[in-house]
């Protein structure tokens, strides 16, 4: 049977915020009024990501890698998480070949952090800035997003496979 050497993948997460800062968010901790709640550091853009890259290949979700019932994942920084779905995904035989993001939040401006965000989450895959695209979006001030309620991000991976033999289901 003819299996394609691509896959894609996608990843969606929404946080909670609440008054205080800071605002952790594709792995930098940004100066901000609020914070994202949540089991581990609530970094919403890395968990979409996380989503995006298992989904590709079908090997679950960042919830069950990494359940929110378990003690250990209390606190957990989303970048480790994220670096343990991408050794998955090698292990599967798999690679990326891009990723493109958007994050949902009313405030900060996401644009002046952008090209930082890109070369931390590049850094996290072992990826170049540029196979990583990121861009926000408000919530045109409606809804929980437009009210600082909640902060939302999705996600699009591509992969390839990286070797031939066996390929995967
Ligand atoms: O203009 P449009 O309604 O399409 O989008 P918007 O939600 O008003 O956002 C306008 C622009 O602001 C976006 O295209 C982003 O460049 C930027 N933006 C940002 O940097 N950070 C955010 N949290 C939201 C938007
Ligand atoms: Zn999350």
């Amino acid at each position: 049977m003819h299996s394609s050497p691509f896959r894609i993948g996608l990843g969606h997460d929404t946080h909670r915020l609440e008054p205080g800062g800071p605002l952790i968010l594709g792995g930098l901790s940004l100066e901000h009024t609020r914070r994202a709640v949540g089991h581990s550091d609530a970094d919403v853009l890395l968990h979409a990501i996380t989503d995006a890259v298992l989904g590709a290949a079908a090997l679950g979700d960042i919830g069950e890698l990494f359940p929110d019932t378990d003690p250990a994942n209390r606190g957990r920084d989303s970048a480790e998480m994220l670096d343990a779905a991408a050794e998955r995904l090698a292990d599967a035989g798999w690679e990326i070949v891009n990723l493109d993001c958007v994050v949902f939040a009313q405030r900060p401006k996401i644009l002046p952090y952008r090209d930082q965000m890109r070369e931390r989450v590049a850094a996290i895959l072992g990826l170049s800035a540029h196979q990583v695209g990121l861009k926000a979006k408000t919530g045109e001030a409606v809804g929980p997003i437009g009210e600082e309620l909640a902060i939302a991000a999705e996600c699009v991976a591509l992969i390839v496979r990286t070797h031939t033999g066996s390929p995967p289901a």
